[in-house]
Formats: C-alpha cells, structure tokens, sequence
C-alpha cells in the first residue's frame, strides 16, 4: 500500500485550510510540513505554530520534515504541537538514536531522513529505532527540482536493509515525484510519496492527488 503525502511548501499559505480539504478530498492521507532553519538548509519555511493550527484544522496525519540544524533541541515540540510523525536528518544529529527513542516516547513516529549524497549504509544501526526513513530524491531546500535518477537504485538498497532485518520500517521519498514516476518509485519500494509542486502547482490539488494515485494503482 502506498500513501500520498502532499507537501504544504508547494501550497498557498493564505488559503492553508481549503488547500488542505481539498487533498484529503482527492484521496492523500498524510500532510507534509517542510520545517526549514536556513542553517542546515538554504531556505526558512514554517515552524510550530502552524504546526500547532494545521492540528486544530485537520485529522490528517500530520508529518514534519525537520531540515534543521540540531532536530533534538525541537524534534520532541514537534510531536506536543500535533504531529504524527516527525523526521530528523542523519547530516544533522550526532545523537540520532537518542532522538528517535525520545520522538517515539513522545508519542509519534520516528523516521530518519537522507540525503541524495548519503549513504543508505549510515543508516544500518538506526533502522531499528525507526519508523520511517524518508529518503530525499533531490537535495533538500526548495521544491519543484528534478528528481535524482539514482533514487531508484538506493530505493532498492534501503528496501533489502529492511527486509534483511526483518524490519517494518516505512520508506517515504520526498522530491521531484509526479505522476509521470510515481508507480516506478513505489514499484522500488516507497511506502509514502511525498509530492508538492506536482499536487499544488496546476491549482487543482484534489484532481492532481487522483491523478498520482491512478498512475501508481497499478502497482498495488
Ligand atoms: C524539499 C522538500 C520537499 C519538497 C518537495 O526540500 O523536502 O518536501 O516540498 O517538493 P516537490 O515535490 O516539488 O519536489
Ligand atoms: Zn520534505
């Protein structure tokens, strides 16, 4: 089973609230906040207090991306602000299995994110303290780049780490995904595909959801 995750970075900040019913309407089940510090990324997004509103607005699982420099000082407000599930970046934490324990003993999800220029095997003694790895198939900052071709290989990769190990670890793919490659990255494993530029750039969210969710049905 695969899971449409829409990424608010793509959506119109003034109109938050219907961009939102609007996806759930067109069948995503996960909402994507891109957290950004202008530190460990080039870009400064959103923080916690539209974390904290979009809880209030939605029952959508709520997924906080953390690109950020030090996740552990926030990675835990994260999940009291509403989220389900929150992702720190390898580059980023020197104590990331202290931080998983301490965002699943929170409550939520604990995934780990990585970059295109990492290594799934940095990965191998965090997987079992994760839920979910969010693998970046662009480098992270901003969205509407091109999707990094070698993905699918390390897609692949990190989807025999887990299987090998017996684990139940999701795999989420963030960047550059649309409906034209959508079937080949859940075909390569990819549990939750996260889109922005593809679900909010034409205007119409709840047909552009339907439309990816059509082109990866038939791998399901
Ligand atoms: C990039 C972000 C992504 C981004 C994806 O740094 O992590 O979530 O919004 O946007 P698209 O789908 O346009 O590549
Ligand atoms: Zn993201």
């Amino acid at each position: 089973m695969f899971e449409i995750a829409p990424s608010l970075l793509s959506a119109d900040f003034t109109r938050l609230d219907e961009e939102i019913r609007a996806v759930k309407e067109g069948g995503a089940t996960v909402l994507h906040v891109d957290v950004m510090d202008g530190h460990f990324v080039p870009n400064i997004t959103i923080g916690l207090p539209v974390v904290k509103s979009l809880r209030k607005a939605t029952d959508m699982i709520i997924d906080c991306h953390l690109m950020i420099t030090e996740p552990s000082r926030y990675a835990v407000q994260f999940v009291e602000a509403g989220a389900d599930m929150v992702s720190v970046h390898v580059e980023a934490d020197v104590h990331l299995q202290r931080t998983l324990t301490a965002i699943r003993e929170a409550g939520a999800k604990a995934g780990v994110a990585i970059n295109p220029g990492t290594p799934v095997s940095l990965l191998e003694e965090v997987l079992s303290f994760s839920d979910f790895i969010l693998l970046m198939s662009v480098n992270p900052g901003f969205g509407g780049q091109s999707f990094i071709e070698t993905s699918y290989d390390k897609l692949r990769k990190l989807r025999s780490a887990i299987t090998e190990r017996g684990l139940q670890t999701r795999i989420e793919i963030d960047g550059g995904i649309d409906a034209s490659n959508v079937a080949k990255v859940v075909e390569a494993g990819a549990e939750i595909i996260v889109a922005g530029s593809a679900v909010f750039g034409a205007g119409t969210p709840a047909e552009s959801v339907k439309e990816m969710i059509d082109a990866a049905t038939v791998w399901v």
